[in-house]
């Protein structure tokens, strides 16, 4: 898939710019052909020699060749790439990028750049999490480039935590996944997030649903060429993909007649809400007062998923998440089949690295067939990757779905 592919591969200046070696071996073994433009301070951590003759052509770092004044135009290398890849990317880098800074060859690439762009952080724990990092990285995002996470684990400094480089196999698989498009054309319909129930106008009944899980969701498979419905509840996340439509709905009911009316027009659906089961039976016009003893009076809400699971066609497929805190397996089977799901996501809240509002989750599917795969914690995007994977392989058995 990315045999004859035009990647360029920026170089920042951190300690992971050693990764990159890696990385531009494999590309270049998955026969793509491979620029690389370094800034000065990456030269310090990695040769220009070592990546030149990984790559198999000179490698880019100044504006004009010293020697003789020829050009190395940044804007040509934009129109040359299919991808851009910048890895790693420090903090100062993500900085510039995001500000529209050009003071260097391959910033002003990037700003010349027509294809898409990946970019995968690398940086200390604390300048990862720091406010204007994450800002920076959000902009970016909103700018259409795909931001490969970093990992956590021990980092160069000694510290533990959140800012090693993906790993070169983790991107390069990114970059793959985009070209291989294996969703284009078709459109998925993905809910997140809480929702709430209204008591009186200043209270509700809601859970902790942060909706991470499901907009990672939403954000892989517009990668991957969906055209992308996510209807949210509240959060405060927003979605970044150019590919992705948000609709926002509050209440159950009202997340509920939003996918009823789009599904049909949907080849997959994964329903990822954490929908609340119950709603008040009567909303208070006014603010209660304390002064009275509250009995709340509670009616069930429609089960969304096995509303759609109930008018379900061939050739569509519906994926739905199992929370569990105990008899997991069997809870997550029974909802398989009771909500006719192709495929259901169990994750525990047992597990310490699962759950609400935290950056990795540990899942196992469970397919309609019977078969169980169990996954490893991952961060959340990378989860998201191996939900599409499984959609994939199960779209790739359909042969035959008429909007
Ligand atoms: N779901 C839904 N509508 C609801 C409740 C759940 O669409 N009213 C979907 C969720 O989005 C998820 C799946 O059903 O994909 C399972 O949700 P979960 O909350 O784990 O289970 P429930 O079916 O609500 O059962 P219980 O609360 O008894 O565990």
């Amino acid at each position: 898939m990315l045999t004859g592919k035009h990647i360029l591969v920026g170089i920042t200046g951190g300690i992971a710019a050693y990764k990159a070696a890696t990385l531009v071996r494999l590309l270049v073994k998955k026969n793509a052909e491979v620029k690389v433009i370094m800034t000065e301070m990456a030269k310090r951590f990695i040769t220009p020699l070592t990546m030149a003759t990984l790559s198999k052509n000179p490698v880019l770092a100044d504006f004009f060749n010293p020697e003789n004044g020829e050009w190395n135009s940044h804007v040509d290398l934009g129109l040359w790439a299919d991808a851009y890849i910048i890895a790693p990317a420090t903090a100062n880098s993500v900085g510039k990028m995001a500000a529209g800074i050009a003071d260097n060859l391959l910033l002003t690439a990037y700003l010349s750049a027509k294809c898409p762009v990946f970019v995968a952080p690398a940086m200390d724990l604390d300048m990862y999490r720091h406010p204007a990092t994450l800002g920076n990285i959000e902009t970016l995002q909103s700018h259409g480039d795909i931001i490969i996470e970093a990992e956590s684990g021990e980092l160069a400094s000694g510290l533990e935590g959140k800012g090693r480089m993906a790993e070169p196999e983790t991107i390069v698989a990114c970059i793959g996944s985009y070209f291989e498009a294996p969703f284009s054309g078709l459109r998925a319909l993905v809910t997140a997030g809480p929702t709430y129930e209204k008591i009186d106008p200043v209270r509700f009944i809601s859970n902790y649903s942060s909706g991470k899980m499901g907009y990672a969701i939403a954000e892989t498979l517009a990668q991957q060429g969906a055209d992308v419905i996510l209807v949210s509840g509240p959060t405060h996340l927003s979605p970044l993909h150019p590919n992705i439509r948000r609709v926002n709905v509050i209440s159950a009911s009202e997340m509920y007649e939003e996918c009823m009316h789009l599904f049909p027009s949907c080849n997959i659906a994964v329903m990822c809400a954490a929908v609340a089961d119950f709603t008040p039976e009567k909303q208070e016009e006014n603010k209660i007062k304390q002064k009275t003893d509250l009995t709340l009076s509670l009616a069930k809400t429609k089960d969304i998923a096995a509303e759609l699971g109930k008018i379900k066609r061939d050739g569509q497929i519906l994926a739905g998440f199992a929370l569990e805190t105990d008899n997991e397996l069997n809870n997550a089977r029974e909802k398989l089949q009771s909500k006719n799901l192709d495929f259901i996501v169990l994750n525990s809240l047992n597990d310490t690295d699962s759950g609400f509002g935290i950056d990795t989750n540990k899942i196992t599917i469970i397919d309609s067939s019977g078969e169980e795969t169990w996954f490893e914690t991952k961060p959340k995007k990378d989860v998201a990757r191996d939900i599409a994977s499984h959609i994939r392989q199960k779209y790739g058995q359909i042969t035959d779905f008429e909007l």
